[in-house]
């Protein structure tokens, strides 16, 4: 799919359909929309008089226009009421037009950027019409082979612009690509199966990543790992026969001694839960269990497609946790990078345990900011419902930040407290730390452990256990991989650049 700015009036468009998003409360038509109304002799204004169409939020009407106009249909899309209007419902309203239209095996389509909606903030219009659009027709389609003729796909959608305004739309149309592409980087790894997306696969996808200007990635096996001492994350890898692989993206887009925001994934690419193994019901959705990985890797990737002035690093600690002769073992001890040692309780508590060593290696670029994405536990989905990520640190500004971030992409984020009390829980009695609380307040009691491993550098936990894997569709979201946080960490690190010049 393709967005295309182009020059010219949307009246004059030959489409296939010309798209216009309407409020409910519509004294007058919004400016494009009234002018396309005038060209095809009021066929709007008829459709809404007749009540055809209301324009309550998402409700999609397409009407043939036999000649008025030179495109061939219109396709009305509701934006619910103008003082009620944000940036989920423009994104949700142009996912369901464009699922619309694909139904109808359009292949391309026509919008404008209507400066009656959203007036003073077109820049946050264009990259709502383009997420909505882009993220709403993503399919994962590589392993159908029969019938792949009957897969619609939309080709193209063009943006008619005015001229002066061309350049400021191109750019802003640029950049909502870029990251809608990073978006789709993460489904696509996400929604992989795990026989195909191994911990070395998705090292050769971030090297991919680093053929970019200003990107490095460092990939480390089983024995650098074992000469550093990172004994958490081979315990984990221990039951498997694939290499666990630890990767090191570094993106150097800021000066050269400028602290960097180090970002660190979970790369779980299958978790059986070990030798505490998983119920068979649902186990095939933990080959999702790397979807915190793929959301700094498609983050990694946008920062450098987007030349933010930063240094970026992006860790990611990758492995399958499977059973076998050789599988760590409930009552193991591990010491980890740290030094630190770690009681094993529960092997399918594992994501903390790689993200010990992680997030310990992290302290040595002495980062501005540490922040971990990982599908960490169940518990979260029980706490906050399946579309939230739960939001814990040990830094006020930090955690601001974020939470600035998912207001502007319509992630939603909610924090649960980290107060010293949780602590007793992970307390061992022979090691320093287990890797388990017990049964309450699991969400916290992980992000506990994951604490004793970052050292005093200001550092948030994002637990996307629920949003990562989508059981149900949702407006610009699909059934399966979300790819949850790409946006929220690419809109924080923008940010990051903003405060940077004031
Ligand atoms: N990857 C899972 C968490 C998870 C569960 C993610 C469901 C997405 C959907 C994690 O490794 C895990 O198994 N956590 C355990 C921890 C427990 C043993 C303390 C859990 O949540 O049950
Ligand atoms: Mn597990
Ligand atoms: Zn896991």
């Amino acid at each position: 799919m393709k967005i295309v700015v182009q020059k010219g009036n949307l009246a004059d468009s030959k489409s296939q359909a010309i798209i216009l998003p309407l409020f409910q409360d519509q004294e007058k038509l919004t400016k494009a929309s009234f002018l396309i109304d005038q060209a095809s002799k009021g066929l709007i204004s008829e459709l809404i008089k007749h009540g055809d169409f209301a324009g309550k939020p998402s409700e999609v009407s397409v009407v043939y226009t036999r000649g008025a106009i030179p495109a061939q249909r219109i396709a009305l899309v509701g934006l619910g009421m103008r003082n009620e209007v944000n940036l989920e419902k423009i994104r949700a309203a142009f996912a369901r037009v464009m699922q619309q239209l694909r139904n109808l095996n359009i292949q391309e389509a026509a919008t404008a950027i209507d400066s009656d909606i959203l007036p003073g903030r077109r820049d946050k219009f264009v990259q709502c019409v383009v997420e909505g659009t882009l993220l709403g027709l993503y399919q994962f389609t590589p392993y159908k082979t029969v019938g792949r003729d009957d897969i619609k796909d939309m080709k193209f959608l063009y943006i008619a612009a005015e001229g002066k305004e061309t350049i400021f739309l191109e750019h802003e149309v640029k950049k909502a690509q870029i990251i809608a592409g990073a978006v789709y980087f993460a489904r696509d790894l996400v929604s992989a199966p795990s026989n195909e997306m191994t911990p070395s696969i998705l090292a050769q996808k971030a090297k991919e990543i680093a053929r970019r200007k200003k990107v490095t990635c460092t990939v480390l096996g089983r024995t650098q790992m074992k000469r550093l001492g990172m004994n958490a994350l081979l315990g984990v890898a221990a039951g498997s026969n694939e290499q666990p692989q630890f990767i090191i993206l570094e993106y150097g887009g800021g000066k050269k001694k400028e602290a960097p925001i180090v970002l660190v994934g979970k790369g779980l690419t299958f978790d059986s839960g070990g030798i505490c193994i998983k119920p068979a019901e649902k186990m095939d959705e933990m080959k999702s269990d790397m979807a915190g990985g793929a959301a700094v890797m498609g983050a990694m990737m946008a920062a450098a497609d987007l030349s933010l002035p930063l240094n970026i690093v992006g860790l990611i600690p990758a492995t399958e946790n499977l059973p076998s002769g050789t599988a760590y073992k409930p009552g193991d001890i591990l010491k980890s990078y740290s030094g630190k040692t770690i009681e094993v309780i529960n092997t399918d508590a594992e994501g903390r345990l790689i993200l010990a060593d992680a997030l310990f290696y992290a302290s040595r670029f002495k980062p501005a900011a540490i922040i971990d994405v990982a599908t960490l536990t169940g518990a979260c989905i029980v706490a906050l419902g399946e579309d939230v990520i739960g939001m814990l640190g040990n830094d006020e500004p930090l955690k601001k930040k974020i939470n600035q971030a998912a207001q502007v992409t319509g992630e939603l984020v909610w924090e649960l407290p980290l107060w010293e009390h949780y602590f007793e829980l992970i307390k061992s009695d022979i090691a320093d730390y287990k890797n388990t609380g017990g049964r309450n307040a699991g969400t916290i009691t992980a992000a506990a452990f994951l604490s004793k491993f970052v050292g005093d550098f200001p550092w948030v936990h994002l637990d996307i256990a629920g949003p990562s894997w989508s059981t149900k569709e949702k407006p610009y979201i699909p059934k399966g991989a979300s790819g949850i946080a790409v946006r929220l960490l690419v809109e924080f690190l923008r940010n990051c650049t903003r405060t940077k010049k004031e």
